[in-house]
């Protein structure tokens, strides 16, 4: 089928609306009508081509929602019609670390992703006969995509797909670092850096575990208005001062539980050095610069602080995102206040400018608009 997508065509230009080739879904594979996507700061890293492992051309976009329409052969698991939220992050339920509650770094199809290829080492994608490759294996600025069973999460259909998109990067990894990754208890301490979409689900998470008290610490006074919407108890403008700070707010111990959710290195060193003696764990959620490296004074850690990464928050995207879509439908996380603007796909440009501006948190592209 010809679809309309948003082209990478060269690094550091604007993505150009073009139409593709679309093929049919092959074994295992599906093919979902978009009806929205998030721009993510993932998608700007490789169209910017400062992304080592980036290529072109290629289809960009992760955080998509949509209707299956079509299943390959031997697919059991979605069903022409279901809704659902692709997952960059997927779940074959078979792997080694699929089967381990430990972690959710499924080893299925790691490969072939990076490359850019669906698992069997091809491309749906192409263009006058020329393959175009896919990307995260998600590919959803575009009207359709073909993606792997396993990397679609079935949502239920009462969920609005135009703010379901969020759950597909940003805001599922930051609720899954406070429930899965540090397991923030009932009572807890908790302090957050960065109030953009994964701090202020991290925010969320927290308080959907009981925190008692939730600090949030951002630039922007806005973000941590937003961040009090969210649960914040405190807020904090963040500086050179902030572990200072956080300590005198604690009796001088630090928090339960520190999240860093700004891709700073500076800002992760604040996270371990703010979390409390004898147990505190600051679980990192940023994502580096390349070839940048955390700086810690080992005497933090001789102390009981510990250390976490989390990848998209330890969620089990096919088991986890529908229950945290069930969540939100329930009223127990507030997502509306998430989604700031409503571009068509044409205006996926328009996007990056808004978010390099933090002009709101997510815009999505609703492909109805
Ligand atoms: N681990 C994962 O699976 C995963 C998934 C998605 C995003 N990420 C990463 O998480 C990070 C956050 O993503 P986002 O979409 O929320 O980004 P964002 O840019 O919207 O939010 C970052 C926030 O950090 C704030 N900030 C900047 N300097 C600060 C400081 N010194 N102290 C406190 N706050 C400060 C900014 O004002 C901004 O609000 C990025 O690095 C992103 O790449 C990781
Ligand atoms: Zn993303
Ligand atoms: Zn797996």
């Amino acid at each position: 089928m010809r679809i309309a997508a948003a082209v990478l065509e060269a690094f550091g230009a604007p993505l150009e609306l073009q139409e593709l080739d679309l093929a049919e879904p092959k074994s295992g594979e599906v093919l979902v009508r978009l009806a929205a996507c998030g721009i993510c700061h993932t998608d700007l890293y490789t169209a910017s081509g400062a992304d080592p492992s980036g290529y072109a051309p290629t289809v960009l976009g992760h955080e998509g929602a949509g209707v299956v329409e079509a299943v390959g052969d031997g697919v059991v698991s979605v069903a022409p019609g279901d809704h659902v939220v692709t997952l960059f992050s997927p779940q074959c339920r078979a792997c080694v670390h699929c089967l381990d509650d430990r972690t959710n770094l499924c080893l299925a199809i790691r490969e072939q992703q990076n490359l850019g290829f669906l698992p069997d080492g091809t491309t749906r994608l192409s263009r006058d006969g020329e393959p175009v490759r896919h990307f995260m294996g998600t590919s959803t600025f575009a009207e359709y995509t073909v993606m792997p069973e396993i990397a679609l999460a079935k949502i239920s259909p009462d969920a609005p797909l135009d703010e379901a998109c969020v759950f597909a990067c940003g805001l599922s990894t930051g609720l899954g670092a406070a429930m899965n990754t540090a397991k923030v208890h009932a009572g807890a301490t908790c302090v957050v850096f960065g109030a953009g979409l994964v701090g202020l689900g991290a925010v969320a998470g927290c308080r959907l575990q009981g925190a008692e008290r939730i600090v949030a610490v951002d630039l922007s006074a806005d973000r941590l208005e937003l961040a009090r919407g969210q649960g914040a108890t405190e807020t904090l403008v963040g500086g050179p001062d902030t572990v200072q700070q956080i300590l005198d707010l604690t009796g001088g111990f630090g928090a339960d539980f520190t999240f860093e959710a700004t891709g700073l290195v500076a800002v992760m060193r604040q996270a371990v050095e703010s979390a409390r003696m004898g147990w505190g764990l600051a679980t990192v959620c940023g994502v580096a610069g390349k070839g940048e490296t955390l700086d810690i004074v080992p005497r933090y850690l001789i102390t009981g602080r510990r250390i976490a990464g989390s990848s998209f928050g330890g969620v089990k995207g096919r088991d986890q995102v529908p229950q945290l879509v069930d969540r939100w439908l329930a009223g127990e996380i507030d997502v509306a206040p998430l989604v700031s603007h409503r571009l068509a796909l044409a205006d996926v440009n328009r996007g990056f400018e808004l978010m390099e501006a933090q002009d709101g948190i997510r815009s999505v592209i609703a492909f109805d608009s």
